[in-house]
């Protein structure tokens, strides 16, 4: 019947069709020819066929490459530069293998999400890598023996990321100033551990929405003060690192999980608003000088806190300190907690040979913190040692007023306050007391002086002397 005839040309005409479309190699042939022979593919591997699409672990869409994923494959070799042809390439995963020499450029594949090079052998990355990578979420780069390197300037232009993943692979300078919230709005882990970062963290990770933040083991200092703005933080691994002052308060920090600041030289007493974080689960303090009392965490929180490992004046959770040693640190919290002081102040007793303090009867009479660096205020809270007969602050960098209060100590009779920054109405003490105050250009003057030019509106030569008697305390804390 010649109906049924041509219903089998047709059938015959389109299986011929079919065929040869099937035979038909992908256009990115070529290029995976040149990275399986650059890559020494093992023969387990089994990319034999003529068509890379059919090659075990590589995707393709419409005769495209779209992934190539060879985890732990016992891949060698090298990488082809010609990797930057496969531009429909999405995703690209070669981790845990042996592949050695240069990462080349993936500069030019607009379709890249995941770039994944970790546990490798790679020698060096280049500049140009993330020229045009603007579908790139997440790259790992971790444990490479990659020459001494900076993250270059063109990743800038993946401003996709999500996650930015280069722990050991010897990065090198200051702590890059690349990832701010305005050009990364969607970085939430930003992994940089057991690299060679020096210098401090900076300012624009207040703005952040990291929730992940490694930066352990390696010679980062400066305080931690920029995370307490950080609300999107979960985990925190600063460990092992030179960073130093007090803990910040962490009351802003909704969500943290995990906060691993061991083996530091932070210093201060553990704030409250640590403590009482209902969302912590691994806290590691372990080698610091943080002061005051033991921290006592919720039951369910993992503390890694070593007793004798840092400078609590009790080893027993929860139990206070001393009234005195209470009184010299909300002093000390004034000054930022200085290392010096931290480091030298053991145990409960202040009158047991403290650095700067000398007793009676166990009583604080004299208080010599001469040239001791420190910055900051002078507290208030001196005039809670009532016994105090001495106390000498010169030649520091102290800021601020003379606090009234410290006109109540009873049996005060030498004050010096010499060669410092202070200001303002030096309140009336009683003639018994010596008073010294040399050295301090802003006494007197109701404004604290300033460099010329940095204060908009600030008069050169402060405003003015203040009438003796006339009461105007508050002003000068505003
Ligand atoms: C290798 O791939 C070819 C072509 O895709 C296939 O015919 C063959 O069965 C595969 N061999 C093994 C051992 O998997
Ligand atoms: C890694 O690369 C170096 C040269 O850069 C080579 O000497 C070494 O043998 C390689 N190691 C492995 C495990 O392939
Ligand atoms: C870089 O850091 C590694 C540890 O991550 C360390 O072994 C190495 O000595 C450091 N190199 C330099 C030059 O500081
Ligand atoms: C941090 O280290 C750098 C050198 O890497 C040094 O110049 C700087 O003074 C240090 N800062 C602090 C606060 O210790
Ligand atoms: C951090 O938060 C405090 C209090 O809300 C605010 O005064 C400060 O400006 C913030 N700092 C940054 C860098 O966002
Ligand atoms: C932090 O403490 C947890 C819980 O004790 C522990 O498992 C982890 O190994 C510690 N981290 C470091 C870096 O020591
Ligand atoms: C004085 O000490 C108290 C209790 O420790 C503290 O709450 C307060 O902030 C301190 N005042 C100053 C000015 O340091
Ligand atoms: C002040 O000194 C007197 C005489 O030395 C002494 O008796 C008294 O206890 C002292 N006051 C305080 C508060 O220590
Ligand atoms: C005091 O601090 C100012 C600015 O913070 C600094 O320029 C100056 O060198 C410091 N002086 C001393 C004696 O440390």
């Amino acid at each position: 019947m010649e109906k049924s005839h041509c219903l089998d040309c047709f059938l015959l005409v389109l299986c011929l069709f079919a065929s040869l479309v099937s035979s038909q190699t992908s256009p990115d042939s070529p290029t995976m020819e040149k990275l399986k022979a650059s890559l020494k593919i093992p023969s387990s591997l089994n990319w034999s066929d003529p068509d890379p699409c059919k090659w075990p672990h590589v995707g393709c869409k419409n005769q495209r490459v779209t992934r190539i994923q060879i985890r732990l494959q016992n891949v060698g070799g090298t990488l082809a530069p010609d990797v930057k042809y496969l531009s429909e390439l999405q995703i690209f995963e070669v981790m845990n293998n042996q592949i050695g020499g240069p990462i080349p450029s993936f500069a030019g594949l607009r379709q890249l999400q995941v770039a994944n090079f970790h546990t490798n052998n790679f020698s060096s990355f280049p500049a140009d890598f993330f020229t045009g990578l603007s579908s790139l979420s997440q790259i790992y780069l971790d444990y490479n023996p990659f020459d001494p390197w900076e993250i270059p300037e063109s990743i800038k232009e993946a401003t996709t990321l999500t996650t930015f993943s280069a722990n050991k692979v010897n990065i090198q300078g200051r702590f890059p100033g690349l990832f701010d919230y305005v050009t990364f709005p969607s970085l939430q882990n930003l992994h940089l551990a057991m690299n060679n970062l020096t210098g401090e963290l900076p300012a624009w990770l207040a703005g952040s929405s990291i929730s992940s933040l490694w930066v352990n083991g390696q010679s980062l200092n400066g305080t931690i003060q920029v995370i307490q703005n950080m609300s999107s933080l979960q985990e925190v691994w600063f460990h092992g690192n030179r960073f130093s002052g007090p803990l910040p308060d962490f009351s802003m920090l909704y969500g943290l999980q995990q906060l691993s600041l061991r083996d530091n030289q932070f210093t201060g007493v553990v704030p409250m608003s640590l403590i009482n974080l209902k969302t912590l689960h691994i806290v590691n303090l372990t080698n610091n000088e943080l002061q005051g009392p033991t921290p006592k965490f919720a039951d369910g929180v993992n503390v890694d806190m070593i007793p004798g490992l840092n400078r609590f004046c009790l080893d027993d959770p929860g139990v206070a300190c001393d009234e005195r040693v209470n009184i010299l640190l909300s002093i000390m919290e004034a000054v930022g907690y200085p290392e010096i002081f931290a480091d030298n102040w053991k145990g409960n007793d202040p009158c047991n040979n403290w650095l700067g303090i000398a007793c009676a009867q166990g009583n604080i009479v004299s208080i010599l913190f001469v040239k001791k660096g420190l910055t900051g205020t002078i507290s208030s809270n001196f005039s809670k040692l009532t016994s105090l007969t001495t106390l000498v602050l010169s030649g520091n960098n102290l800021t601020g007023t003379i606090p009234e209060e410290l006109t109540t100590l009873p049996n005060l009779t030498r004050l010096d306050v010499s060669n410092n920054n202070l200001y303002g109405e030096i309140p009336s003490f009683s003639s018994k007391v010596a008073l010294i105050t040399f050295g301090n250009p802003g006494l007197g003057k109701d404004k604290p002086p300033r460099p010329e030019g940095m204060s908009p509106g600030g008069s050169p030569g402060g405003g003015g002397l203040s009438g003796n008697g006339v009461k105007k305390s508050n002003r000068f804390f505003i």
